[in-house]
């Protein structure tokens, strides 16, 4: 079977485009949940920006998916076994965090009563108020989340490691 040297476009732009948006979702989620509750509808607005933001990342990670297992694989870093496995096990984790974290928060946000809405459209309601699912589902995204920032902050030192330290051309493999 034979592996691709770098990583095609599509796959370079889902990359970037779903880190920008992660990572200003991380951000929003931690900030908006700070805001005041009642009153003047700030913490519903950007509560409503997050969960819009959060479902188009659910979106875009089911296209990421299915076009990383149907294209050629990307050859792996030459480098030792044990470290290959690592991150390639890293990597699939972030995948599976990625799918975690929009599916615990459309669900938590389902059995919360609340209606949802993507960009300011309503969405039907699919069930009613649950709060021992809600309750269950807001802990899966708050470890998943924590989950989350922890293995981008070991990713991003991993590339710095590659790229400044082994001085190898990685950035180029992913552009
Ligand atoms: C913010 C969230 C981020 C997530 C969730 C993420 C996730 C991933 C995943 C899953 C892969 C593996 C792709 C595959 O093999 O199918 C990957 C590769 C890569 N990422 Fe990220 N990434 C993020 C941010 C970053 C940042 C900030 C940088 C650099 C500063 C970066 C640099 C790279 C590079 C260079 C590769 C290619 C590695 C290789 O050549 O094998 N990533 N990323
Ligand atoms: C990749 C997608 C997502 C990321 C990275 C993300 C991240 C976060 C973070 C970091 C927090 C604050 C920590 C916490 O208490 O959980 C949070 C809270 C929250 N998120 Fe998300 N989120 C995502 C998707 C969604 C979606 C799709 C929804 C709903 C449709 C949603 C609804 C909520 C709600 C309601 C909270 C407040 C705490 C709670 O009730 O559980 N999130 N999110």
């Amino acid at each position: 079977m034979t592996h691709n040297a770098r990583y095609d476009r599509l796959s370079v732009w889902l990359h970037w485009l779903m880190a920008a948006l992660l990572l200003a979702q991380i951000a929003l989620g931690l900030w908006m949940l700070g805001l005041p509750k009642g009153g003047t509808g700030v913490r519903v607005y950007w509560f409503n920006v997050h969960k819009s933001i959060g479902m188009l990342l659910g979106l875009l990670i089911v296209l990421r998916l299915a076009w990383a297992l149907a294209r050629p694989r990307v050859a792996a870093l030459a480098q030792a076994r044990h470290l290959q496995l690592a991150a390639s096990g890293a990597h699939k984790l972030l995948y599976a965090l990625m799918l975690v974290m929009p599916l615990s928060g459309f669900f938590g946000s389902v059995f919360s009563g609340y209606p949802i809405r993507f960009f300011g459209m309503r969405l039907p309601d699919i069930a009613g108020r649950w709060d021992a699912a809600k309750e269950l589902l807001s802990m899966v995204h708050k470890v998943s989340a924590l989950a989350l920032i922890l293995l981008i902050a070991l990713h991003v030192a991993a590339f710095a490691y590659h790229q400044l330290v082994r001085k190898e051309a990685l950035l180029q493999r992913m552009r």
